[in-house]
């Protein structure tokens, strides 16, 4: 059969993280580490996914979902043991079994590639993905003799000078029939530094047995990084940003300062959009063409059109149209929707509102729940008194209309098509179309007051 099983580990606590949180569910990318891997095991032609989950069990289970299968190992005892709670899960299945750790976010599914088809082109019982670690501190080393082959593997805390000194590490990733694997498992013990049941040993076994152990060598270390501290996973987002920005610069979009860049894996930018230092692009997030995003934005779960002009804004679950312009200083809250060529800026709030083609919300006013046609002008400092103190209110104001400054509209009401609303006003009835609506004090002058107050 084509195709291999993936059982991915995952039960381990991660004591280094010190966290109360699977290590595993630690996130980079803007995604848990345990998903990054699932996902390269996919891609790379998985046919069944196994996770082995233990830690924090419910939630690894919980975060990841149906898009794998869950065994529980209840007791943490090492790597091999964890391998043993998928004995029964892969009942009646003969064929490749990749065993992978959920802590190793950085592996593109072309490595896997090249693992299995390492593996297969072998022949082997076993073969180990090993890299070149200029630091392998930590890694379990890979012992080969004077021809080449592979010996064993040995951890960090066994280790002799000489086996410290080998840079070529495990990098816990592997192929094993799956035979093999469970009668070499059944032979290991706990009789080492760590008193765990190490899945490294079955290397050792497999070779004094005088089977095929093979190993294939990953070019690029970076890519095989287990994460075990904060400061790993802050190496690890690092590196898994660069990419993203690669990607997307090799693709045509500028990028100013990829130090100060943060665009998640999912997120889409068309070329000859710029994005400006401090801009975070998050989630599920698309961007049109010929944007300029930033400095200081942070967009999320957004769908942006051609040509927009957006800085120093948040904007959350919006959807933005072509020829916007939006910033400084502007929240563009849930359901926002901008048609084409809107402009909002300076100190704005908008939320759950339609604005249509062309109107203009231009400075220091809040507008939510609201219904805005093509062409209104929204004077400085309008409020939109959507909330009752028990239930909110929508708010419409048709085509062309002009609402004055520092108007307060309260919902549920109407301002017609082509109305006006006087500056100042706090407006509780419709307004018809084409009408004046001023709802304010009339202004009384005291003539001479100043004289007399002084006196
Ligand atoms: C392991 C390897 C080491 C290798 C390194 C690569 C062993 C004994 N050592 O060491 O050779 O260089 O990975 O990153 O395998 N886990 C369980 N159950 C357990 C113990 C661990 O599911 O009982 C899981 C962890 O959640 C983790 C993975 O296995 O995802 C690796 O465990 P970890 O403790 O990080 O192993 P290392 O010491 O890094
Ligand atoms: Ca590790």
């Amino acid at each position: 059969m084509s195709g291999f099983c993936a059982v991915i580990l995952a039960a381990g606590k991660g004591t280094r993280m010190k966290s109360s949180l699977p290590k595993v569910l630690h996130q980079v990318g803007g995604k848990p580490m345990v998903e990054h891997v699932l996902v390269a095991a996919k891609k790379a032609g998985a046919v069944k996914n196994i996770i082995v989950i233990g830690f924090g069990a419910d939630s690894v289970h919980q975060t990841i979902g149906p898009q794998a299968e869950f065994v529980v190992q209840a007791e943490q005892l090492g790597t091999g043991h964890a391998v043993m709670q998928a004995r029964e899960a892969l009942a009646g299945f003969d064929g490749t079994i990749m065993v992978l750790c959920g802590d190793t976010p950085l592996l593109r599914t072309e490595l896997l590639t090249h693992l299995y088809e390492t593996h297969r082109q072998a022949k082997a019982a076993a073969t180990v993905l090993t890299a070149r670690m200029p630091d392998a501190h930590g890694y379990g080393r890979v012992i080969r003799d004077c021809d080449g082959k592979v010996v064993k593997i040995v951890e960090q805390k066994d280790a002799n000078p000489a086996e410290l000194a080998v840079n070529e590490i495990n990098t816990g990733i592997y192929c094993f029939e799956s035979a093999p694997l469970f009668a070499a498992l059944a032979g290991i013990t706990c009789e080492n530094a760590q008193g765990e049941y190490y899945l490294t040993d079955v290397i050792g076994i497999l070779v004094n047995k005088g089977a095929q152990v093979w190993a294939a060598t990953a070019e690029d270390h970076q890519e095989t990084m287990g994460i075990n501290s904060r400061m790993q996973l802050a190496e690890a987002e690092k590196i898994l940003r660069r990419r993203k920005l690669v990607a997307l610069m090799d693709s045509g979009v500028t990028i100013m300062d990829p130090d100060s860049t943060f665009v998640d894996e999912e997120v889409t930018v068309a070329p000859d959009t710029v994005l400006y230092p401090f801009t975070w692009l998050e989630g599920q997030t698309t961007v049109g063409t010929g944007c300029k995003l930033g400095p200081s934005t942070r967009i999320a779960d957004s769908a942006i059109g051609d040509n927009a002009t957006i800085h120093f804004t948040y904007a959350h679950e919006c959807r933005i149209g072509n020829n916007v312009t939006v910033g400084p200083y502007v929240h563009l809250r849930p359901a926002t929707v901008l048609a084409d060529g809107v402009k909002v800026g300076n100190f704005v709030e908008v939320k759950n509102t339609e604005v249509g083609h062309g109107s203009k919300i231009p400075h220091l006013s809040y507008i939510g729940d609201t219904d805005m046609g093509a062409g209104v002008n929204i004077g400085s400092g309008t409020i939109t008194v959507n909330y009752d103190g028990k239930h909110k209110h929508r708010t419409k104001i048709e085509d062309h209309a002009f609402i004055g400054c520092n108007s307060n509209l309260v919902a549920p009401v109407t301002v017609g098509s082509g109305a006006y609303v006087a500056a100042g006003s706090t407006i509780t009835k419709n307004v018809p179309p084409g009408a004046l609506g001023v709802a304010r004090a009339r202004q009384a002058n005291i003539e001479s007051w100043t004289d007399k107050h002084k006196r």
